[in-house]
């Protein structure tokens, strides 16, 4: 199902998702984080002692916490008011994050070159305007500074895509269509709720990232580990396709 749709709607959405979806969340977030996403993210990210960190699209703040805890002074955003009550209930106090509500495609009330690092895990595939998103990313950030964000891969998550099975339901193989499709459309991820995202091509990323300003550092594809696999072999079949794709971009020194 394809929709027009802007932030306030996919919001709302998000609000009314919010407690069914943290309810899966643990200290290392939910499964597909900690198998594929966490291990990506930090390896990306470098030292984080003392460093200003912006968790853009916190959700119920779990990688704000571990941020925290590694040693960052965190500000955490989310345009959905549930998601932030949920972030705050669930901080201790000894953790000093500053959790705020806000639109990540207009977050006035930060900063021009007020962080050194932005991460934004699973949040851009959620935005109507993405673009306006990253310039706003570009302008909080120092010079030098670098956006970490991850996505559903463009190339394999598109609407219509999901497993072919034969009849005695094995998974024969993954299916892809509609990839130059860009706008709104609802997935079921799972056998979990439908979700709505927005589909962009690989190129439109590439394109609006740098249009903005910023130079691709790294891509990449997360894989489950030897460990993550044997701790969870269901995993098994991410090795045939991969569900995410990770992008460092920076803001180069003038
Ligand atoms: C898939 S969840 C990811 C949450 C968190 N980053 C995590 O990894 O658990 C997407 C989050 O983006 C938030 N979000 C969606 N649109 C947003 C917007 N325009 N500005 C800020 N947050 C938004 C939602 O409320 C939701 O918490």
């Amino acid at each position: 199902m394809e929709q027009n749709i802007d932030a306030e709607e996919a919001i709302r959405r998000w609000d009314s998702f919010a407690d069914t979806y943290s309810k899966n969340h643990n200290e290392q977030g939910d499964i597909h984080k900690e198998v594929f996403l966490n291990p990506t993210l930090f390896s990306l990210m470098g030292e984080l002692k003392d460093k200003q960190v912006l968790d853009a699209g916190c959700g119920e703040g779990y990688l704000s916490r571990l941020l925290s805890k590694a040693g960052s002074n965190v500000t955490a955003v989310d345009y959905s008011l549930r998601m932030i009550e949920i972030a705050q209930e669930r901080t201790p106090v000894d953790l000093q994050i500053k959790y705020l509500r806000g639109n990540c495609e207009k977050l006035d009330t930060l900063e021009d070159n007020s962080f050194d690092l932005i991460v934004s895990n699973m949040v851009i595939q959620d935005l109507p305007n993405y673009e306006n998103a990253f310039r706003e990313m570009f302008r909080l950030l120092v010079d030098g500074g670098s956006f970490i964000f991850s996505i559903l891969h463009p190339c394999f998550v598109t609407p219509g895509s999901g497993w072919e099975n034969n009849n005695s339901g094995e998974k024969l193989h993954w299916n892809v269509d509609r990839y130059f499709y860009e706008g709104a459309y609802e997935q079921r991820l799972g056998d979990k709720e439908k979700v709505l995202f927005f589909h962009r091509t690989l190129t439109s990323y590439v394109d609006k990232l740098t249009k903005v300003g910023f130079m691709i550092e790294s891509i990449v594809e997360p894989k489950p580990s030897e460990i993550m696999l044997e701790k969870y072999p269901s995993f098994e079949e991410d090795l045939r396709c991969a569900d995410f794709m990770v992008f460092k971009v920076t803001k180069l020194k003038r």
